[in-house]
């Protein structure tokens, strides 16, 4: 998903203007799908080193359906690559589906294990916003939270006590357990002040983890396939679960949600 404008005329996501869009590669913006890892993965056997980075899923086609009158885009293991299929010997089937309302839309991923054994594997929605600039953003909603700062390497923080998250430096950090059911970004309009994005989700057994992330400067420089000032365009608000792993029964369904409101 690439694109949702409301029914003012709104864009609410980010698409970086040097993202690529040839079928393999994943595409800078938007709302990339991760999965069956996250980043380099937890590190177990389950799922091997040899996935590329976030895994598959940004990686392949989806096709098309309509699975109970809605509209979805879907993709099992039989859409995979040799590569992909061997590296992740599952058989799944992912389930995307978006639905619209006049202030914004919502996601939902199901994630079915149709194989014989437990499936394990790591999933998040890595939602880019659309911004009009980074400096007065403001992130509510994780005051409480635990987090991990990946950067510049793992520190866990056991608590962050900022009732507002603002970015004013790179930010890669994946906030723990969950239990808010949602999160708002503020600041994002410079015409109308009080205008902010509404980020719900569900958090009993579903979404876990929420990623926050902002390149900053050098990685900006350093990533080929986005602009060295776009930074202050975007920020990715990323909810899933991420740390360790889901671990779905045979047969077992599982959904991650969320849905986005923008109110001006
Ligand atoms: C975030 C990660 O989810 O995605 C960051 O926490 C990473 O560490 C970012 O840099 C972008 O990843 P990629 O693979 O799309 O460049």
């Amino acid at each position: 998903m690439t694109s949702c404008k409301t029914a003012n005329g709104k864009e609410l996501l980010f698409v970086s203007g040097k993202a690529v869009f040839d079928g393999v590669s994943p595409i800078r913006g938007g709302i990339p799908l991760i999965f069956p890892k996250f980043g380099d993965g937890w590190g177990s056997d389950t799922v091997p080193k040899s996935l590329p980075g976030h895994g598959f899923a940004r990686r392949s086609k989806w096709s098309f359906d309509v699975i109970n009158d809605k509209p979805c885009f879907v993709l099992t293991n039989k859409d995979l690559s040799v590569e992909y299929a061997e590296a992740y010997p599952h058989q799944f089937k992912l389930v995307f589906e978006v639905t619209l309302s006049a202030d914004g839309f919502s996601t939902a991923m199901y994630i079915t294990n149709n194989g014989e054994t437990a499936m394990n594997f790591q999933a998040l929605f890595h939602t880019y916003y659309n911004i009009e600039a980074i400096e007065p953003v403001f992130v509510t909603g994780l005051k409480g939270t635990s987090f991990i700062n990946k950067l510049p390497s793992a520190n866990w923080v056991p608590v962050d006590d900022r009732e507002k998250l603002t970015i004013t430096e790179e930010t890669d950090a994946i906030y723990m357990d969950i239990k808010a059911p949602s999160i708002t970004l503020g600041g994002i309009s410079s015409t109308s002040p009080s205008a902010n994005v509404n980020i719900n989700y569900s958090t009993s057994d579903n979404v876990k983890h929420v990623v926050v992330w902002n390149p900053w400067v050098d990685k900006s420089i350093r990533m080929g396939d986005f602009g060295d000032e776009e930074f202050h365009k975007m920020i990715c608000i990323e909810p899933g679960h991420v740390l360790g792993y889901k671990s779905l029964a045979a047969g077992e369904t599982w959904k991650m949600d969320q849905q986005i409101t923008y109110q001006a």
